[in-house]
């Protein structure tokens, strides 16, 4: 690797909040026209997960949005670099996210969404850094809340590298 990386959230800690996560979302879309919505790219391995420890019927689609340059700092520009393979009218939407740090991303994508008429809208992400709030954004489901620094690994990035690890930990230049 080539910045050393400090761990922040063990493997067994992650998996055992997605575990929770996933039990409340069962109890909550049971009986539900339910589609998952991976927020690509950062959230893959988190839905990948996720979608594993909700034990009812539900599909899966994905959606791609880039909103980094290879920088550290949010461009404050959100690029959808792949739109979702099928309609959502009527259908209970879960937004999943890797991380929701000024907010700005996941606001975009709840105005995008919410004129395809879904039958509900809901965002589950699994880091928050509520000190980087640019605009208020509800969170359903949160895994972890952060202090402001910027992690890398169990899908997410920095200039596309780190995704692979198994766990999430702090870039240590
Ligand atoms: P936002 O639009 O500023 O809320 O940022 C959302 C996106 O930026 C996330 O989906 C991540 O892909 C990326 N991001 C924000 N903070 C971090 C971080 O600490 N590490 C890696 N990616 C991040
Ligand atoms: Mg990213």
């Amino acid at each position: 690797m080539p910045f050393p990386v400090s761990p922040l959230l063990s493997k067994e800690a992650i998996a055992e909040r997605v575990k929770e996560l996933g039990a409340q979302l069962r109890a909550d879309y049971e009986g539900k026209n339910f589609l998952i919505v991976c927020v690509l790219k950062g959230s893959f391995v988190f839905a990948a997960d996720l979608a594993r420890a909700i034990d009812l019927p539900l599909r899966i689609d994905f959606l791609g949005t880039r909103s980094y340059g290879d920088g550290t700092e949010s461009s404050g520009v959100v690029q959808i670099t792949q739109d979702l393979s099928r309609p959502i009218e009527d259908v209970h939407v879960l937004l999943v996210e890797d991380i929701v740090d000024s907010g700005l991303t996941i606001a975009h994508l709840i105005k995008l969404l919410r004129t395809r008429s879904p039958a509900s809208l809901k965002v589950c992400s699994l880091l928050h850094k509520p000190s980087r709030a640019k605009i208020e954004v509800p969170i359903d489901y949160l895994g972890f809340t952060i202090e402001d620094r910027f992690v890398v690994g169990y899908g997410l990035d920095h200039a596309e590298l780190y995704r692979n690890l198994p766990f999430i930990g702090v870039l240590t230049p």
